[in-house]
């Protein structure tokens, strides 16, 4: 693919006007389709108060489809949530009894507090070298029922093997916090093997906050009842009857009360977006990005935290910098956008950053060091 190809998403993105924003591990911007499709959801509200809901609740589940194709689940396997927060509470609402819970310590909280407020037994593996290696974790599962982990690691990028994983997991039930990997890597929760998976709509997603995905693997709708349940949880959606309960057998019965459409809707134009150009496209250019990065960073002399391994790689990558904080700070004066992570400074470019977004980073670094 030529780069020039690469060129005709500029536009969609007005902050690369003015920013060199360089961190969508962090938060990313909201391309401007999506931000008229919000538009759009507010306009009809102001012109037409309730007048579409029908259309909105068809157009809900014509989304809803949409990302059960984009990670090869069913519909009924698909949440709409807020948060990846929420979708981890709603997880461990229905299994943290199960058993004891395998995680480890590179972890974002998110994928932990959830388990550890309702008092599960939790256990957290070291990684190696930045890596936690599924040999490694085949050694320690012990008698645990529930493997959390991160798709990517928002702390030093390192990309785990859920295939490898699904296939050691056993019986044992595989929570797969998939933030970090969403709307940048492909995502396959059925050659996974995963149980359950959520993600947020911020980051790498570019449809702003507020929004997510649950899946939900669709034998344990059997198994678990959700902790909270509201009108819309049940199997007639608009049953004004106030003395049955009927939950429906879908993912969706967690989205109790009325839809956050204009979010839905973000979250739809976003997919739509990545669709046309293609998930596979969109890895290998953001890998060439950072690959560049990482030659461009070591010859600045810069120690690399990032694991190094291709499989292990992601749209993340941390390189070690002393007075961290103090080094975004004066980068955002300067327009550049990036976090102190860890020992260090995170980048991570998405498909519409430019090779030359990478050079102005660097050309600032060398001015520093
Ligand atoms: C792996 C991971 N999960 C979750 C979050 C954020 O959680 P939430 O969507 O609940 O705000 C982050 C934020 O950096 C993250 O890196």
């Amino acid at each position: 693919m030529k780069t020039d190809f690469w060129k005709r998403f500029r536009k969609d993105f007005p902050i690369t006007e003015r920013w060199t924003y360089l961190d969508h591990a962090a938060a990313g911007p909201i391309a401007k389709p999506v931000h008229e499709e919000v538009q759009r959801a507010y306009w009809d509200t102001v012109h037409y108060g309730d007048v579409h809901w029908r259309a909105w609740l068809e157009k809900r589940e014509s989304i809803r489809e949409k990302f059960a194709r984009f990670i090869h689940a069913d519909a009924s396997e698909i949440a709409f949530i807020h948060s990846t927060s929420e979708g981890m509470n709603l997880i461990a609402d229905l299994i943290s009894r199960e058993g004891s819970v395998l995680t480890n310590t590179l972890e974002f909280p998110a994928s932990t507090v959830p388990w550890l407020h309702r008092k599960a037994k939790i256990r957290f593996l070291e990684p190696v070298e930045g890596v936690l290696p599924v040999g490694d974790i085949k050694k320690n599962l012990g008698h645990s029922k529930i493997l959390v982990t991160s798709f990517v690691q928002y702390q030093n990028g390192f990309r785990q093997d859920l295939e490898a994983l699904g296939k050691i997991k056993g019986k044992r039930y595989l929570v797969v916090n998939g933030t970090q990997g969403f709307g940048v890597l492909p995502i396959n929760v059925r050659k996974w093997n995963a149980d359950f998976f959520c993600a947020a709509s911020y980051k790498w997603f570019l449809a702003g906050h507020g929004g997510g995905i649950l899946f939900a693997k669709k034998e344990w709708l059997d198994k678990f009842k959700p902790a909270f349940a509201g009108w819309r949880s049940r199997v007639v959606e608009e049953d004004f009857n106030n003395r049955t309960v009927h939950l429906r057998k879908a993912a969706s019965r967690t989205e109790y009360g009325c839809p956050t459409f204009p979010v839905i809707f973000a979250l739809g134009a976003s997919l739509d977006y990545f669709n046309r150009i293609g998930m596979e496209a969109i890895e290998k250019r953001v890998l060439d990005l950072t690959d560049y990065a990482l030659s461009r960073l070591e010859d600045l002399g810069l120690e690399i935290v990032t694991p190094l391994e291709r499989k292990y790689r992601s749209g993340i990558v941390v390189f070690k910098m002393d007075r961290a904080a103090e080094v975004a700070r004066r980068f955002l004066k300067k327009r550049i956008f990036v976090s102190p992570r860890g020992p260090g400074i995170r980048i991570a470019p998405h498909f519409y950053n430019q090779f030359s977004d990478i050079d102005r980073l660097i050309k600032e670094l060398k001015g520093l060091i």
